[in-house]
């Protein structure tokens, strides 16, 4: 079996396993065999491998997990983000225009649209991510969307309640969500998700719909609390969800709530920052210990960016992170948000996704936005980005 050693790190960031924590080391080195981490530590006391790579002095980072990702879509909206920069407000509304031309795309218009954003994602450092259907909103292509999701990422994610298409009774909606629709895609998706909120769906259509995917094996998450606090919080713990996202609107009883469960809340500054709404204050969220998580929310209404370089900057700049806090909500936050123990630090054991950056420590990520720092990335130790 090959063994690769990674030397000359600057600083290597070592997010905590549950606190949100980074530790660095520097003058480091770590081994990769199988896709795997296999020995870290000092440069001095780095074992002998078959290939080195000396990355100079550079900072490296375990890769950004992306908990949150609507990549399966056709189309875009840009005059709707050019109108809120003019003052209009952000309403769901708007998901039913990309529906459309989601149902017109063809299969490998959907594949190739979604690779194209999984590249961006590689450039940004990012290294493993979910993907949501939920453009589709009827049986056929919400199961297109969710075939093709399911042969890019492990973590795909039902979201036929994103809202009612257009003339349908809600009712009758979340009934074929919660019945055929779920029959046909529980073969392709790994989670449960709705949007709970003003413009979508109430907490009894929410549960209906949760505890239907739930029935069938799936897990859940939520999106909520984005435009206003229909309760959704308590129903996430009561539930085990994975992962509440949005959480703009958090009364103190919710991060109460939150604080004492296993659910992580998601933030995504991306969409905040497209549809010029007011920031949560991730300082109470911390200050009470929850669990935060980071990530694009990249669709093509609300936040579409892929750079979670960019979402980290603006969680320090306006949302109260420290760019430590940031880091680690963009890297094991997003793991603890799926769930998933093998991703999100480089530990002995774990996955060997990280990235290399063009600066000498993680502080750069925030200090220097905008800019491509992200110099190669790394998937199971093989390059998927860069020189
Ligand atoms: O996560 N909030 C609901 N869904 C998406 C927005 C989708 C859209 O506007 O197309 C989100 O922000
Ligand atoms: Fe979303």
């Amino acid at each position: 079996m090959t063994k690769t050693l990674f030397t000359n790190i600057g600083s290597l960031v070592m997010p905590a396993t549950e606190v949100s924590v980074l530790e660095t080391l520097s003058n480091a080195a770590f081994v990769v065999e199988n896709g795997l981490v296999a020995w870290v530590g000092d440069v001095a006391a780095a074992p002998s491998c078959d290939l080195v790579v000396d990355v100079a002095g550079a900072c490296v980072i375990p890769g950004f997990v992306d908990s949150h990702a609507h990549l399966m879509f056709a189309g875009s909206r840009e005059q709707e983000f050019a109108a809120r920069m003019a003052g209009v407000s952000y309403s769901a509304g708007g998901i039913k225009t990309t529906v459309s031309k989601t149902r017109a795309a063809s299969d490998e218009e959907l594949r190739s649209n979604a690779k194209k954003l999984i590249a961006e994602l590689y450039q940004s450092g990012v290294t493993h991510f979910e993907i949501k259907s939920g453009y589709g909103l009827d049986v056929e292509t919400e199961l297109r969307s969710l075939k093709i999701a399911r042969e890019l990422t492990e973590d795909t994610t039902f979201l036929g309640a994103h809202v009612v298409p257009q003339d349908q009774d809600p009712q009758r909606y979340v009934e074929l969500v919660a019945t055929e629709m779920l029959s046909a895609v529980k073969p392709f998706a790994k989670w449960i998700d709705v949007f709970c909120d003003k413009g979508a769906f109430d907490l009894a259509q929410t549960r209906r719909v949760l505890e239907a995917g739930i029935a069938q094996g799936l897990r859940p998450r939520l999106h909520a609390n984005q435009i206003s606090d229909l309760g959704a919080i308590s129903l996430a713990v009561e539930l085990d969800c994975a992962s509440i996202d949005h959480c703009t609107h958090l009364s103190d009883s919710d991060i109460e709530l939150l604080a004492n469960s296993n659910t992580v809340a998601t933030l995504l500054p991306g969409a905040e920052f497209s549809t010029r709404s007011a920031f949560p204050d991730a300082k109470r969220l911390f200050a009470a210990g929850v669990t935060v998580a980071l990530a694009t929310d990249c669709n093509p209404g609300s936040s579409f960016t892929t750079s979670m370089p960019f979402c980290i900057a603006v969680a320090v700049r306006d949302m109260g992170f420290t760019i430590d806090q940031a880091v680690w909500s963009a890297t094991r936050g997003g793991a603890l948000a799926l769930r998933d123990e093998t991703r999100g630090a480089l530990r002995v054991g774990m996955r060997a996704d990280f990235a290399i950056l063009d600066a000498p420590n993680h502080l750069f990520l925030a200090y220097r936005p905008g800019v491509q720092l992200v110099a190669a990335t790394y998937v199971a130790g093989k390059k998927v980005y860069g020189r």
